[in-house]
């Protein structure tokens, strides 16, 4: 049976979608098999991201009405599924249902992971998204406001149940520099303030808007794609080092 992780935040604009995205890349890359759900209801964007938005004829929506099968709605990339959001949640719809159909899903296209992107905030989609999973990895920059969200986005997760340990914190657009000279906070400065476990510190890369959001794969030799593979490896069960750069 796959694993179903929450992507979530806080705050909004964080790089949740960019992070979901990412993974599911990495995962391709090594040979695994992901699902990627997108939950920002009415608002999706993994779509554009992965530049797949002409191919999406169905969302996920329609698999729970019943006007289409799940492979008519999942868009296939390498080695990704992408289910996208609808635009408004079906009726009687709730945290158990999605859980169903992420696992259903999965079993169908034979996937290693599934990765449901939330939608900003810890209110209704997000609280949908979080209930259906197992495990979290909850998305922060390192700024203060970020920080104190991330602090309600785990005490949400923990309300619902998950248990700590399946909790795991990324940081996004990380950058030594502006930790060093104070104008942002250091690694672990944000591991205190969120009391949560981190799997991983991604930098801040401008190719990440000039090829994701392009719909253009990100070469493998940028930083953000290897700290997305070195986190995807931890995921995975592999022992590897945490490496802030
Ligand atoms: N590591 C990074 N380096 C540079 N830019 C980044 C990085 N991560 C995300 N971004 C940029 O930040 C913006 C927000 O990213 P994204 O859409 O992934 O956030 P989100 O948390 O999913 O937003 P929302 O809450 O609206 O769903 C995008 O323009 C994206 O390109
Ligand atoms: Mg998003």
């Amino acid at each position: 049976m796959s694993e179903i992780y929450v992507v979530v935040s806080g705050k909004g604009g964080v790089g949740k979608s960019s992070m979901t995205a990412l993974l599911g890349r990495a995962f391709a890359q090594r040979g695994k098999k992901a699902l990627l759900i997108d939950c920002d209801i009415g608002l999706r964007s993994l779509d554009i991201i992965l530049d797949v938005q002409d191919k999406v004829l169905f969302s996920w929506g329609d698999i729970v009405e019943e006007l289409c099968d799940p492979e008519q709605a999942a868009v296939q990339q390498e080695g990704l599924y992408l289910l996208a959001a609808p635009a408004r949640l079906p009726r009687d719809f709730g945290p158990a249902e999605l859980r169903g159909l992420a696992g259903d899903c999965a079993e169908k296209f034979g996937c290693d992971y599934v990765f449901i992107d939330a939608g900003a905030g810890i209110a209704d989609n997000a609280m949908l998204a979080m209930g259906a999973a197992d495990k979290a990895l909850i998305v922060s920059t390192p700024d203060n406001v970020c920080v104190r969200s991330v602090a309600a986005a785990a005490d949400k997760l923990f309300e619902l149940g998950m248990d700590p340990e399946n909790v795991r914190l990324i940081i996004n657009r990380f950058d030594k520099k502006s930790a060093i000279s104070g104008k942002m906070l250091n690694v672990d400065d944000v591991i205190d303030s969120t009391g949560v476990q981190l799997i991983g510190a991604v930098p801040d890369d401008e190719a990440i808007e000039l090829c994701l959001h392009r719909g253009m794969s990100l070469p493998k030799s940028s930083e953000a794609f290897k700290a997305a593979a070195r986190i995807a490896g931890r995921i995975d069960g592999e022992e590897i080092k945490l490496r802030i750069k």
